[in-house]
């Protein structure tokens, strides 16, 4: 499919900048953006310019890559603080997808491996890792989006939420990635896509996504969720994640818990999909991934010309919750399809 080859992160020709594609002005315009500096790349991490876990750990590389050119430093010991630095202000600016950190994590290691190489050399090294950081999401995506096909039949009624997709990993994407690569082959869903209150990425980049697709896409309200699974609409549910825990408890955006909730209800399976760079072992369940809170000013004002509410009203914004791993029908990986007890096929798998 052609649009899926515009990555939603790349390189500009002279390796000097990431150029992404403005997430947060589709789906009316499509921006390119070129980040140079260290602020402005974990400025558009922070504001969702970019987003989508596995979306976050290729930026993330090539970042590392784009800075370790800058630093003009000969002395070694110098550019790894210098790096590290870069490291942990990247880190700190989303913390519940572990695909930021397993990347700046990937790109610490190949200079801590070459320690006593010059700083042009451990540059050299950090693109090529970067790349092999790309190259790998755009390979386990397709996985996953081959495993979650098999899943599914033609005509079934997909529910979806926030945006697992193209734009949130690189090419086919997780949760997206079985109904576009369907679509390739011959397969027809009708797919629900939930707004995803409060930054709307179902309504803004998920119907994006499916319509430029040609897949027939409805968009709902979160709340209407229960309503077209009792009416028979929603024959599975497919979500991306942002970390897994040991045990399969699952950190993915804001409202995904309550789908699996409704989902169980109506004996309709639940599947997560993503990549095993989104398992994290050491969180042993859920309550031990963090997750992040945003301005309220998302719910009252972003997209409203007046506040929404009442002066002196207070906003909640959690930005992720935790699905228990018991709501969980399956948790599709690149390497292959996990079923519970979760901690025994993760175990096993990763
Ligand atoms: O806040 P976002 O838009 O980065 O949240 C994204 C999600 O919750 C996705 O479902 C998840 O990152 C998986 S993307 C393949």
């Amino acid at each position: 499919m052609e649009y899926l080859k515009d990555d939603p992160v790349k390189l500009n020709e002279t390796k000097d900048a990431v150029v992404i594609i403005d997430q947060r002005k589709l789906p009316q315009e499509t921006v390119h953006l070129e980040l140079k500096t260290a602020e402005e790349m974990y400025d558009a991490i922070k504001t969702l310019a970019v987003r989508g876990a596995p979306c976050i750990g290729v930026f993330a590389g090539y970042c590392m890559a784009v800075l370790s050119k800058g630093e003009k430093t000969g002395n070694t010991a110098d550019f790894s603080g210098i790096m590290k630095e870069h490291a942990k202000r990247l880190n700190s600016s989303r913390p519940t997808a572990v695909n930021l950190s397993w990347a700046l994590n990937r790109q610490m290691r190949v200079i801590e491996d070459m320690k006593d190489s010059d700083a042009g050399i451990i540059s050299a090294a950090l693109f090529d890792e970067a790349e092999r950081i790309h190259e790998e999401d755009i390979s386990m995506c397709l996985k996953i989006s081959e495993n979650g096909l098999s899943l599914l039949k033609n005509g079934d009624g997909i529910l979806t939420h926030c945006n697992a997709g193209a734009l949130a990993t690189t090419r086919y994407g997780t949760g997206l990635g079985p109904l576009l690569l369907g679509k390739e082959r011959g397969f027809e869903f009708r797919v629900y896509s939930d707004e995803t209150r409060p930054l709307l990425q179902g309504a803004r980049l998920t119907a994006y996504e499916l319509a430029k697709a040609g897949i027939d896409v409805t968009v709902i309200c979160d709340n209407m969720a229960n309503l077209c699974m009792s009416e028979g609409k929603i024959n599975a549910v497919l979500v991306g994640c942002d970390r897994v825990a040991a045990n399969g408890d699952t950190a993915n955006k804001i409202g995904t818990s309550g789908l699996a909730v409704l989902a169980k209800h109506h004996g309709i399976p639940f599947y997560v999909l993503g990549p095993y760079s989104s398992i994290d072992k050491n969180c042993r369940t859920g309550k031990d991934i963090k997750i992040e809170l945003r301005e309220g000013s998302e719910i009252s004002t972003m997209w409203y010309d007046t506040p929404l509410t009442v002066e002196g009203a207070k906003y909640y914004n959690p930005s992720f919750d935790v699905t228990d791993h018991s709501m969980i029908t399956a948790i599709i990986t690149d390497k292959g399809i996990l079923r519970p007890p979760f901690d025994d096929s993760i175990g096993k798998a990763v």
